[in-house]
This record gives structure tokens, C-alpha cells and sequence, in this order.
């Protein structure tokens, strides 16, 4: 039985169209709502993000992401026994969004499912994962996140419409000896699901409820801090790891000042915290495996290095992934 499961290969997929958030805001203000490049960069960080082309769905940017991964970890996709996607804009209510692409990219008939933890989805999927590898009963597995939240912004409030984007990103995990996945950790508080949800559902044939984010955001905010420094110190104790010995930080892009202040709480340096959410803005699931492929790209993560992933987001969910790459 093999020891880890180890990322072999990363991919990531943005669509096409970028707003800067001068375009956003001139957009909002034909509507009379008001805000700025200046409120959102000094707020969160934020100077622009991709949205997905009207039709094109959560399916559609995984496939991309998770063909590029499958590429760089030279697996074909008929080696892959095991497809977790973790996402909360599902093409359909089912089959999940796993299916559908387990059809798309020919993979073999092993298990296929979504994950649905928001934006703590992928380090959710990235657990799940290991564990059916570790376990031996499959070999390769393929973990995407992948997001269209564009559609699920209510583009008349302010406080929400300005955070998010779309993109996809995708690992491919394997079986190894050699150290990868140290340890991860998840948690959820179900009863904080009134700070940050979309409530809408269908019923008897129509939407019920509203089909759009909701969040308090100075609520989420306090309860990010306190929950990914927390989560972090666990994982890294349950993995034998000092912070001084992680290279880098992969958080979930939600806001540079949460990203930033994590890190500065685990005595990391902000030259060791991978950052894209200045060009991606909060794209959910698909953030961390956004910005650590992102970085593997760029050539700043290198094999060998640790690295910590955390994440939060709706439920409330969180977790943290320690690794070597
Ligand atoms: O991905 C899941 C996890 N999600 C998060 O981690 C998000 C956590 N929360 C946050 O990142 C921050 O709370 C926000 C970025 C959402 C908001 O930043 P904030 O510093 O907490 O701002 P605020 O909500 O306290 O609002 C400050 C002011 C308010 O005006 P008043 O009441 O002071 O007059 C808002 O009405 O900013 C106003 N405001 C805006 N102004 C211009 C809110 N949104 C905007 C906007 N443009 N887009």
C-alpha cells in the first residue's frame, strides 16, 4: 500500500474575458450603484477578474484545467480511477459535476462525485482524495475546483458583486513512497450557514428562495482570521512541520488582508505567500488550485518544497492541507 499520495501534475483554466474593476465599477454606476477600483484594491485586493461567457459552465473551465494537469503529470486520462470535483455552481442540480467530466475526458468507470464546501471545497476534494489513494483502492485521482460564480452574484449589491470571479483549477494525485500529502484538516460549524450562502433551491419546478450570495462580510472576515490561523497551527503539528519550514503559503484568494495577516500570525514572510486574488479575485473552490498552479507555472514552487494550504468559506467550512510538492 502506498505510504502518501503526491501531486504528479497541476493545471488551471481562466475564461477569456477579464473586468478590471474601473470596467466594474462604470458597469455598476449606469445602475446607480456606487463604488471604486480604489474602495475594492485597498478593501480586498482585488484589480480584476475573468467571467465566464454566457453557456459556458463549470464543466466547461474543469475540462480545461484538468486536461492541463493531466498533461504536466504525463497520466492519461484512462488512468485516472477516481474524479472529485469541488464546486458550489454545478452545471446541473445532477449528474454531478464529476460525471460529466469523468464522460468528457474518457476517463474509466471508477467513482466520480462533487464536493460541496464552497470555498473550502478543494481542500475538502484534495482530502477526500488522498485517502481513497492512501487506502490503495485506487491509483491515480484527479481533483478539480472549478467555479462560474459570476452567475450567482446579485450584480445590484455592491458588497458582494465586486469579490468574485471564475476559473478552474486541477491536480492529479498518485501514489508514492516519498513524502506529499502530510496531513490535512477539516472542520465545519453548520450553525454560522446564515453568514455567507446562496439560499435559493428549486422546488416544484421553480426557484425558491433567492438564487443569489448573500454574505456578511465583517462577520465571515472575523471568523476567517481566527479559523485559518487555528486550522493551519493543527495541520502543521499533525504533519511535524514548523511554520519556518513552510515555503510557501497557497491560501484561498478571498481578500489580501486575510491572506496576509494568517501568514503574519504564522511568523511566514508575505514573500512566501502565493498571491493571484489581485488578478483572479475570489473564485471559490477553484482559487487554491488556481494560484498553486499559477505559481508552479511561474516557477517560484519548486519539487521538493512544503507547502500549507487553507481555506474558508460558507457552511461555515474550513481546512488546511500540509504537503510536500
Ligand atoms: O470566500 C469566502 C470567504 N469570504 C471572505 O473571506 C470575505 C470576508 N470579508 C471581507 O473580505 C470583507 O469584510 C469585505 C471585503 C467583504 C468588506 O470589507 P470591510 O472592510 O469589512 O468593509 P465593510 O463591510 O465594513 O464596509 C465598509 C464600508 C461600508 O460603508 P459605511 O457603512 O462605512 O458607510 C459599506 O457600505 O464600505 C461600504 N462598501 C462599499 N463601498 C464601495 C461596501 N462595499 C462597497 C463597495 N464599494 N463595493
Amino acid at each position: 500500500m502506498p505510504i502518501y499520495s503526491r501531486i504528479l501534475g497541476t493545471g488551471s483554466y481562466l475564461p477569456p474575458k477579464t473586468v478590471r474593476n474601473d470596467e466594474l465599477a462604470a458597469q455598476l454606476a449606469l445602475e446607480g450603484i456606487e463604488t471604486s477600483d480604489t474602495w475594492i484594491v485597498e478593501r480586498t485586493g482585488i484589480r480584476e477578474r475573468h467571467f465566464a461567457a454566457a453557456g459556458t459552465g463549470s464543466v466547461d473551465l474543469g475540462e480545461q484545467a484538468a486536461r492541463a494537469a493531466l498533461q504536466a503529470a504525463a497520466v492519461d486520462p484512462a488512468q485516472i480511477d477516481l474524479v472529485v470535483v469541488a464546486t458550489s455552481t454545478p452545471d446541473m442540480i445532477f449528474p454531478s459535476d464529476a460525471a460529466l467530466l469523468q464522460a468528457r475526458l474518457g476517463c474509466p468507470g471508477g467513482p466520480a462525485f462533487d464536493v460541496q464546501a464552497v470555498c473550502a471545497g478543494f481542500v475538502y476534494a484534495l482530502s477526500v482524495a488522498d485517502q481513497f489513494v492512501r487506502a490503495g483502492s485506487v491509483r491515480n485521482a484527479l481533483v478539480v475546483g472549478t467555479e462560474v460564480f459570476s452567475q450567482i452574484l446579485d450584480f445590484s449589491d455592491r458588497t458582494t458583486c465586486v469579490l468574485f470571479g471564475d476559473g478552474a483549477g486541477a491536480v492529479v494525485l498518485g501514489p508514492s513512497q516519498e513524502p506529499g500529502i502530510l496531513a490535512s484538516a477539516l472542520h465545519a460549524d453548520g450553525r454560522q450557514a446564515g453568514i455567507l450562502r446562496t439560499p435559493g433551491c428549486i422546488r416544484g419546478g421553480a426557484v425558491s428562495g433567492r438564487p443569489f450570495l448573500e454574505m456578511d462580510g465583517q462577520a465571515v472576515f472575523k471568523q476567517a482570521v481566527h479559523v485559518l490561523e487555528s486550522v493551519a497551527r493543527e495541520v502543521l503539528e499533525k504533519g511535524g512541520r514548523r511554520a519556518s519550514e513552510v515555503d510557501w503559503l497557497v491560501p484561498h484568494q478571498a481578500n489580501i488582508r486575510i491572506m496576509l495577516h494568517t501568514a503574519r500570525k504564522l511568523g511566514i514572510p508575505p514573500e512566501r505567500v502565493v498571491q493571484t486574488v489581485a488578478s483572479h479575485g475570489n473564485t471559490s473552490a477553484a482559487s487554491i488550485p488556481l494560484a498553486l498552479d499559477s505559481a508552479v507555472r511561474g516557477g517560484q514552487i519548486r519539487r521538493g518544497q512544503t507547502l500549507l494550504l487553507e481555506a474558508v468559506g460558507g457552511g461555515l467550512t474550513w481546512g488546511a492541507s500540509l504537503l510536500v510538492y
